[in-house]
């Protein structure tokens, strides 16, 4: 993270705070402020009550994203595909065995920037935590975020959702009595971090798919406490373990749809060794934020994509802007009835995300959501072409009974009837230069 946060500074495209911030709200407020304007990303050289720097919105940008895969033809969505292909077909170890950075302090969770968000946040939330953990029957390891809610000088409450890998491997080492080795890691690697956010099916090893990214392997060390492979290149490491039978309560907390998630008895992580490297950067993610956002949406719709160019033909791209619920996809059209078997893919494809599919031609920019309503509102009847799911499991979220449907809208045109669709032009209009034409306000 840090070589790409000095690489950023190089190119004249990071922000610097120097000013003393508070990490109750204040660093939070001016991280939205600074959103609103743009999609730079920020450092915070001078958090009180930390000596760590905080970095903020590295991951907001999709051009960003796109620069961090290593196939640089077509969207992203294809390109970010292969890298999955690649990774679960992937032979060679991801990982190498390292020395621990010479440079490692430790100290306390109390040293850490601890942030408070949003006004009825339950206290400072670490929200750019990845939690690597080893399957406790094969020893895979597995990276993925939890928001990990400060309780105490040596305690973390974290909320694992019912799909995950980890809810997984922790539920299994409960029902064996034992506690779950984890290390949360912040400040990693983009490679490691898209690899993170990134669901691959149970069996294959997270760090593939950050090797393949990357371009090569991860250089990881034996965690001192743990055993766990840390990357070497991890600004911040805690390590512990998540007790067995223990639930304490957690929350309230602003998540990533823009609502207070209510308190519930969650996960308890007993933390027993922090460490950081010299001038550590600490990630912090605002979440709901475009940073939270645009990896999200990013590997969603690559998800997506490659479930539905496995089945179905014809697929051009896929968008999960401007919320990962949303999924558009552009089609060329090859049957009637095509936009509809799409749907019935995208919405197999995730049970969490997906909730409304919107099906699009290739003159239309699936990114523009102002676009594909005009497409779906002028290219036919809107209630022929609207494809309604009840009762259909959603999000994984806390209160799942809001989160059960699914709605297909097809905005492509009638199959056979193209022509009458043209989408109209005015000739010329390219080479019209505004300045040669027009001059301010005079009136003879
Ligand atoms: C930047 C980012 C932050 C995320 N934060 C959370 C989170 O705090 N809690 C959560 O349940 N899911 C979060 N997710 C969504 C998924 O849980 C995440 O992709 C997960 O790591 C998938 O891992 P798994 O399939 O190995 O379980 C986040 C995803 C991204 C890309």
């Amino acid at each position: 993270m840090r070589e790409w946060v000095n690489r950023l500074a190089e190119a004249g495209d990071l922000l610097t705070v120097d000013r003393a911030v508070d990490p109750r709200f204040e660093l939070a407020a001016v991280t939205k402020r600074a959103q609103q304007a743009g999609n730079r990303p920020i450092l915070f050289r001078n958090v009180k009550g930390t000596r760590l720097e905080v970095v903020t919105n590295l991951f907001a940008d999709a051009r960003r994203l796109r620069s961090l895969v290593p196939v640089k033809e077509g969207p992203f969505a294809a390109a970010y595909a292969s890298m999955l292909d690649a990774a679960e077909s992937r032979v060679a170890a991801p990982t190498r065995e390292a020395p621990a950075p010479g440079d490692l302090q430790q100290g306390q969770l109390s040293d850490l920037p601890l942030i408070t968000y949003h006004e009825r946040d339950a206290g400072p939330y670490f929200t750019a935590a990845i939690v690597l953990a080893l399957d406790p029957d094969t020893g895979v390891p597995n990276l993925s975020f939890h928001r990990a809610m400060h309780a105490g000088p040596r305690e973390l409450r974290l909320r694992l959702g019912d799909s995950h890998d980890l809810t997984d491997y922790q539920r299994r080492a409960e029902e064996a009595g034992q506690s779950l080795p984890v290390a949360l890691l912040i400040g990693v690697s983009p490679a490691v971090f898209m690899a993170a956010g990134t669901h691959l099916p149970a069996g294959v090893d997270e760090y593939a798919l950050a090797a393949e990214l990357a371009g090569k392997r991860v250089d990881v060390y034996s965690g001192a406490h743990s055993g766990l492979p840390v990357p070497a290149a991890t600004e911040v490491v805690i390590e512990g373990r998540i007790l067995p039978a223990e639930r304490r309560l957690e929350g309230p907390f602003g998540e990533v749809l823009g609502y207070y998630v209510p308190e519930a008895p969650n996960h308890v992580m007993d933390v027993e060794r922090v460490t950081w490297r010299r001038d550590a950067m600490f990630h912090s993610l605002l979440c709901g934020s475009r940073e939270d956002l645009a990896p999200l949406e990013a590997i969603n719709a690559a998800r997506v994509y490659r479930d539905l160019s496995r089945r179905l033909p014809g697929i051009v791209d896929v968008s999960c802007a401007p919320a990962f619920m949303n999924t558009t996809v552009q089609i060329r059209p090859q049957y009637r009835g095509h936009a509809r078997d799409v749907m019935e893919v995208v919405f197999d494809s995730h049970a969490d995300y997906n909730q409304l599919c919107c099906v699009v031609e290739e003159d239309v920019d699936l990114s523009d959501m102002n676009a594909v309503m005009h497409a779906f509102i002028t290219r036919g009847r809107v209630d022929a072409r609207t494809l309604v799911i009840s009762d259909r499991a959603g999000f994984y979220r806390d209160t799942q009974s809001d989160f059960v449907g699914r709605v297909g809208l097809d905005a492509t045109r009638p199959f056979g009837r193209e022509d009458e669709f043209v989408v109209k032009e005015v000739p010329g209009l390219d080479a019209v230069r505004l300045e040669d034409y027009l001059t301010r306000g005079k009136r003879m």
